[in-house]
């Protein structure tokens, strides 16, 4: 077992962190405030290789491990989650989506510009009715010889305004169940394609969460990725791995806001001294130390199963629950720590409480992950 980083690793790391405190931070108290979405950062990310990184070169991504991924991921997460969720579902859920399973033709026409950020991607599955529970889809993609016509409504898309290309879950035959769903690429401007609400959210609140809807819109059949009815399971197979992603979120929001809490620990004075000379505030940090340590443990586990090709179904599921619990402890000590201070903008430990929330609800609540451990308890893969 090594658990030494790569020179790799650490040129990812180390060029996250400066792009996230040169570009990223300034700016970042108004992006949230008043939801302005990161488009030219998200270039920039392209340009550093940041939006494909997985994605074999020759396909214009990265060519780079699963554990470069997290770790990008968690530095980016230090300072803007808005940023980084949509760098999430552009590497996890679309790009590895198309490159795993896509046609060759899909992938020269979809994978290439969205591996290298030059475009956008969005996954599609969530619907007012179909969160946790997927397979009760209500949108349609009515089969119609050498197209689908595609009707419904989605909701809480990430990037759904701003992506070019769409991945969109949709039931073909209700009938089948979880056998008649199935994924097909949508592109931004095909008639009957819509672009609703946008949502005003607690936090991530520079990231573009929109509903979308879809009134007779004709796909082309070789728009569909995989065979007809793998809807479902490609859903279930990105998912698995965009949990790593935001588990790896949820631990840069959980670091980010303990890196704070200890710069502001040694420099607030109370009672005569800096107060992380008192122990009260000596535990909290000790608390979050080791708890952000066991989550990193996790999130590369699972990035590391996944690059050696093992089934990390559970390892996903147990690093995203264990990761955004920790999220949500971590940042609201943070605000303790900060006092009166950490309740107002300027201290960004606020915002990092709010983006951390989010972590135990978007790619499976915390409750959908305790049901895959659990089934893995059962059949004995844990
Ligand atoms: N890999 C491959 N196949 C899988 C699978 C997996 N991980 N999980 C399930 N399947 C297969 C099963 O084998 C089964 O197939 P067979 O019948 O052929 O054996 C089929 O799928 C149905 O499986 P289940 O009966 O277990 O399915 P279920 O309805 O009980 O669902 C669930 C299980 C874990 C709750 C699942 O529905 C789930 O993960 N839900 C959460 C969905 C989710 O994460 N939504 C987030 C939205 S996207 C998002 O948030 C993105 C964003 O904006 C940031």
């Amino acid at each position: 077992m090594d658990f030494q980083l790569t020179e790799e690793h650490l040129q990812v790391r180390e060029m996250a962190r400066k792009f996230a405190q040169n570009v990223l931070k300034p700016g970042v108290i108004e992006r949230d405030r008043d939801m302005i979405h990161p488009t030219e950062f998200l270039k920039q990310m392209g340009e550093l290789g940041f939006m494909g990184m997985m994605v074999d070169p020759k396909y214009g991504g990265g060519g780079m491990d699963t554990i470069s991924y997290a770790i990008a991921m968690e530095e980016l997460s230090k300072i803007d989650a808005s940023c980084s969720v949509a760098m999430s579902v552009n590497n996890s859920l679309v790009c590895w989506g198309l490159e795993e399973y896509g046609t060759e033709e899909q992938k020269q026409k979809y994978l290439v510009p969205l591996a290298k950020g030059e475009k956008l991607g969005a996954f599609a599955l969530s619907e007012p009715e179909a969160g946790s529970d997927a397979t009760s889809q209500r949108t349609t993609a009515e089969d119609k010889g050498d197209y689908y016509l595609l009707n419904g409504t989605k909701n809480w898309i990430t990037n759904g305004g701003k992506a070019d290309t769409y991945l969109v879950i949709a039931q073909t035959d209700a009938a089948k169940g979880h056998r008649g769903i199935n994924v097909l690429i949508v592109e931004k401007g095909m008639p009957g394609f819509e672009i609703g609400a946008k949502e005003d959210k607690l936090g991530i609140r520079a990231s573009d969460t929109h509903t979308l809807l879809f009134n007779d819109v004709k796909v082309p059949k070789e728009n569909r990725i995989g065979e007809d009815g793998f809807g479902f399971k490609f859903a279930m197979k990105t998912l698995e791995g965009g949990r790593i992603g935001i588990a790896a979120q949820a631990l840069g929001i959980a670091a980010g806001a303990y890196e704070l809490a200890v710069e502001y620990a040694k420099t607030r004075k109370a009672f005569g001294t800096e107060i992380a000379n008192h122990q009260a505030i000596q535990f909290k940090l000790a608390d979050m130390a080791t708890e952000i340590e066991a989550a990193r443990l996790l999130v590369y586990k699972a990035a590391w199963m996944k690059d050696q090709h093992l089934d990390y179904s559970i390892a996903s599921a147990t690093a995203k629950v264990f990761a955004s619990e920790v999220a949500m402890k971590t940042t609201v000590e943070a605000v303790q720590v900060h006092g009166g201070y950490g309740y107002v903008k300027e201290y960004h430990v606020e915002r990092l409480m709010r983006d951390a929330k989010i972590t135990q609800i978007y790619e499976g609540t915390s409750e959908v992950q305790r049901i895959v451990i659990g089934r893995g308890v059962l059949s004995g893969k844990i």
